[in-house]
């Protein structure tokens, strides 16, 4: 049966698990090729052979700038040039602790991984997209881009940039056929929310009460099927 992406390729960051996976699931269910990318190399192919549909696993540390780039021109090689059509910056890394117990190392990575990485994705398939006059740029950032909690110095400012970052986007990229849309979900429930994380958040709600994964894959599949002239700037989710 014709899905309304057939034809198109993708990309998903952090697909081994969590949202990403239901991104790259729901993005293959509708007919798009995806490549998966993160570093579980084994989940990533064995993720990769269930979707099928051609879907292919990059292995690549996003916070490595020459492992983007590797992964880009390997993502070509494999989807071919004009590859991708739909980008969707999910990967990220998360820790909670107040801002003095966190290490100017942990600020680092969580800085490369949610803002840096995004922006290397971003500049690899930008000129590309635009040339062609196509494509789609998909942020997933979090409530926590536009609302503070105790113990999220690294994880707010990483994504409060992203928020920055992706409202650039739209602006230097209205009119040029690239879309850009920014999905920010409230407390979802996946590993991210490791024993530890939700123990150091008192006050978040038990994963049980937590959305879906599948809820945010909704939300991307929704944004990058609105007709061309439609551009779906934000969407905001939470749980009941
Ligand atoms: N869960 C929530 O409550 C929630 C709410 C709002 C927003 N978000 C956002 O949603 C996104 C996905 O989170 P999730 O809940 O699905 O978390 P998760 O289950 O912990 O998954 C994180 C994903 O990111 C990948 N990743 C982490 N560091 C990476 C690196 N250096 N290089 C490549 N891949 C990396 C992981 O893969 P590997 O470990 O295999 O590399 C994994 O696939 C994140 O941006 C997060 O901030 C989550």
């Amino acid at each position: 049966m014709a899905g309304p992406l057939d034809g198109r390729t993708a990309v998903v960051t952090g697909a081994s698990r969590g949202i990403g996976l239901a991104c790259a699931s729901a993005l293959a269910g509708a007919g798009a090729r995806v490549a998966l990318v993160a570093r579980s190399s084994a989940d990533l192919a064995a993720h990769a052979r269930e979707l099928g549909r051609g879907a292919v696993a990059l292995t690549c540390d996003v916070a490595d700038a020459h492992a983007v780039q590797a992964a880009l021109a390997e993502l070509r090689r494999l989807l071919g040039a004009d590859a991708p059509d739909l980008l969707v910056n999910n990967a990220g890394h998360f820790a909670v602790a107040p801002l003095e117990s966190t290490s100017p190392e942990t600020f680092a990575r969580t800085l490369g991984v949610n803002l840096a990485a995004p922006f290397l994705f971003v500049h690899g398939v930008v000129p590309g997209m635009k040339a062609r006059g196509s494509g789609h740029l998909v942020t997933i950032g979090s409530v926590a881009d536009h609302v503070a909690f105790a113990g999220n110095a690294a994880y707010a400012a990483s994504k409060y940039g992203l928020r920055g970052l992706h409202e650039v986007l739209r602006v230097e990229l209205r009119g040029t056929g690239v879309r850009t849309t920014l999905v920010s979900p409230g407390p979802v429930d996946t590993d991210l929310w490791s024993p530890a994380n939700l123990a150091a958040r008192p006050g978040a709600p038990a994963r049980e009460r937590m959305l879906d994964s599948r809820a945010v894959a909704d939300a991307v599949l929704y944004a990058v099927t609105q007709p061309p002239d439609v551009n779906v700037d934000e969407l905001r989710l939470s749980y009941r």
